[in-house]
C-alpha cells in the first residue's frame, strides 16, 4: 500500500499533516520501490528514513534513529575536526561517555568504534545517543562493511583517540593484530593515534606493558596518563586511572592543531625532573628539580606542532596536554628510554639526573644495627646528555643541555658544552638564595659556540618559549 501517514508513526501531533505517496509520479514511485528493496525495507520505511534525513541534515550532528543502519552519515558539511574514538573493555569506559560529550562540546564531530568487551561496561546505545551515531561494533557486519568499511573508518577522521586504552588492546596495536574491528581499525589508520591507558597499577608495571608501551611510542603514538590515584576497584591504588576526559581533550586538540604551528612534522624529545637512586626499598637519591621547566619546555614545543616525547622523573607536575609522556625513576631508566625514543629532531635534556648511584642497592630495608653507619658506596651514572650528543647514529640535529651551577655559571656552561660535544647549553645560577630549583622562574644564560646570550628573569613558561621560539628559527634557518 503506497500510503503512509506521519500522524500515525507518532511524529507529531494533531496539526501534522498526512503525506500520500499515491500522489507521487510513477518514475519517483518505482525509485522508492527499488530503494526499498536495496536497504531490505518497506517502502513506508523507506520513506520514513528519507524524512529522518532531509529534516535532520540541518544537524550537524544527527540524531540516531532504531531504523537505520550504522552506516555513517554523509560528512556533515563543516570545518569540524572528525575524531575516531575507539573504546577498550576497561572500568574507565564509563569516562569515554564524558568524553564524546566534551569533544562534541567543542565542535568536534566523534565516530565510535567499540570492542566487545567495551560492550559489556558501557551500551552501544549510550554512546549512539551521545555521539549522534551508532558505534561500530564488528568488523563482520556486512552492513557497516558494505557502508563504510574498516579502511574507511580508519582514514575518514583527522584523529584517532583511544580511550580506555586497555593492556589488551597496547598489546594488540604493538604487535599489528588486527582480529576486531578495533584493532583491524588502528593498524589501518594513517592518522594520528593518541592512547588513554587505564588498567590496574600491576598490570601497567607488568614488564609485557612497558615493553609494549616503549614500542608504541617508537611508533609515534601519543599517550596521555594514566594518572596515579584510586583504582575503580577497592583497595588499590597507583599508577593506571585513565586520564580525566578534559585532560584527554587538551591532548586530541594540541595533536589536531599539529599540522599548523612552527614546529610542525618536527620530532622533539625532552627529558625533565629529578632521577631517584635507589638505596633500598624505601630509601633513594635525589635532588630538589621539580620538573617545571622541562615540563613547560614540552608544552610549548607540543603547542607549537612538534611531536614530543617526554621522558620523566618523578615529579608532581602534570603530564602537558598534547605530549607522550614515558615516566621513569633512575638515571639508567631514562637513558634506556631516551634510546628506544630516538630518533628525533631536537633533544632537550632539562632532567637533573643524578651523578651518582649506590654501587649496589639493597633488595630489603636497611635495619640501624647500632653498629655504624651502612657504607654507601656510590658509582657514576651515565651520562644521557653526553651519550646522546656524541652518537654517530641517529644524533638529533640539535642537542641541548641544561648547567645547574652554583658558581662561575657561564664559565662551567662553556666547558660542558665542549666536554659534551652538544649544541646549545642553557645555564642557570641554582643558588639556593635564586629559587630557581622548584621556583616557577629562571635566569638563563644561553651558551652557544657562538657565544653566550643573557635572557632577563621570567617565568618557566616564558623561558619554553623562548628557547622553542629560537629552535623553531634554528630549524627554519637549516631548511
Ligand atoms: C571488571 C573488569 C574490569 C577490567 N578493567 C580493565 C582495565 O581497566 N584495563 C584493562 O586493560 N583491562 C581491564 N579488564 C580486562 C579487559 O576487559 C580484557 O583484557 C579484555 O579482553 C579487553 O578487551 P579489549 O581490549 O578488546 O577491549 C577488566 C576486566 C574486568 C572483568
Amino acid at each position: 500500500m503506497l500510503f503512509y501517514s506521519l500522524k500515525s508513526q507518532g511524529f507529531a501531533g494533531p496539526a501534522m499533516a498526512s503525506l500520500t505517496v499515491r500522489q507521487l509520479d510513477e518514475k519517483l514511485k518505482k525509485q522508492l520501490r527499488l530503494r526499498a528493496a536495496r536497504n531490505g525495507r518497506s517502502v513506508e520505511d523507506e520513506v520514513r528514513t528519507i524524512l529522518r534525513g532531509a529534516a535532520s541534515d540541518t544537524d550537524a550532528f544527527p540524531a540516531p534513529t532504531e531504523s537505520e543502519p550504522p552506516g555513517i552519515a554523509p560528512a556533515a558539511k563543516t570545518d569540524a575536526k572528525q575524531v575516531l574514538l575507539v573504546i577498550g573493555g576497561g572500568i574507565a569506559a564509563y569516562k569515554s561517555l564524558d568524553l564524546i560529550r566534551r569533544l562534541r562540546e567543542r565542535g568536534v564531530a566523534v565516530r565510535v568504534v567499540m570492542t566487545d568487551a567495551a560492550q559489556k561496561f558501557i551500551t552501544p546505545l549510550s554512546v549512539g545517543a551521545l555521539a549522534g551515531e551508532h558505534p561500530f561494533l564488528d568488523l563482520f557486519d556486512a552492513k557497516s562493511e558494505f557502508d563504510v568499511g574498516h579502511i574507511r573508518l580508519a582514514r575518514d577522521t583527522d584523529l584517532v583517540v583511544v580511550a580506555p586504552a586497555t593492556a589488551d588492546l597496547m598489546a594488540k596495536l604493538a604487535n599489528g593484530h588486527a582480529d576486531d574491528l578495533a584493532s583491524a581499525v588502528l593498524l589501518a589508520t594513517d592518522q594520528k593515534i593518541l592512547l588513554a591507558p587505564a588498567m590496574n597499577p600491576q598490570m601497567w608495571a607488568n614488564k609485557a606493558t612497558r615493553r609494549n608501551l616503549a614500542q608504541l611510542v617508537a611508533d609515534g603514538v601519543a599517550i596521555v596518563g594514566p594518572n596515579s590515584g584510586e583504582m575503580a576497584e577497592s583497595g588499590e591504588a597507583g599508577l593506571g586511572r585513565m586520564a580525566e576526559p578534559l585532560e584527554i581533550v587538551a591532548a586530541a586538540g594540541a595533536l589536531l592543531v599539529h599540522a599548523s604551528g612552527a614546529l610542525a612534522g618536527v620530532r622533539m624529545l625532552v627529558t625533565s625532573g629529578p632521577t631517584h637512586e635507589p638505596i633500598d626499598p624505601v630509601r633513594y637519591i635525589a635532588n630538589r628539580s621539580s620538573g617545571k621547566q622541562g615540563h613547560a619546555i614540552a608544552e610549548a614545543a607540543a603547542r607549537a606542532g612538534a611531536a614530543v616525547t617526554l621522558i620523566s622523573g618523578p615529579v608532581n607536575v602534570p603530564d602537558p596536554p598534547g605530549v607522550t609522556v614515558v615516566k621513569v625513576e633512575s638515571a639508567r631508566d631514562m637513558l634506556a628510554a631516551v634510546e628506544t625514543a630516538l630518533p628525533a629532531d631536537v633533544a632537550i635534556f632539562a632532567a637533573a639526573v643524578a651523578d651518582w648511584r649506590t654501587a649496589a642497592s639493597s633488595r630489603e630495608k636497611i635495619k640501624k644495627t647500632g653498629k655504624g653507619t651502612p657504607d654507601l658506596a656510590l658509582v657514576e651514572n651515565p651520562d644521557i646528555l653526553a651519550t646522546v650528543a656524541h652518537r654517530k647514529a641517529k644524533r638529533p640535529k640539535l642537542v641541548i643541555g641544561f648547567a645547574a651551577e652554583t658558581e662561575h655559571v657561564v664559565e662551567h656552561a662553556r666547558q660542558k658544552l665542549a666536554r659534551k660535544a652538544c649544541d646549545w647549553i642553557l645555564a642557570n645560577d641554582v643558588s639556593p638564595e635564586t629559587g630557581i630549583m622548584g621556583g616557577d622562574s629562571n635566569t638563563i644564560h644561553l651558551v652557544t659556540r657562538n657565544g653566550v646570550e643573557h635572557w632577563p628573569p621570567q617565568s618557566k613558561s616564558q623561558v619554553a618559549a623562548a628557547l622553542i621560539q629560537r629552535i623553531a628559527a634554528t630549524l627554519g634557518g637549516q631548511k
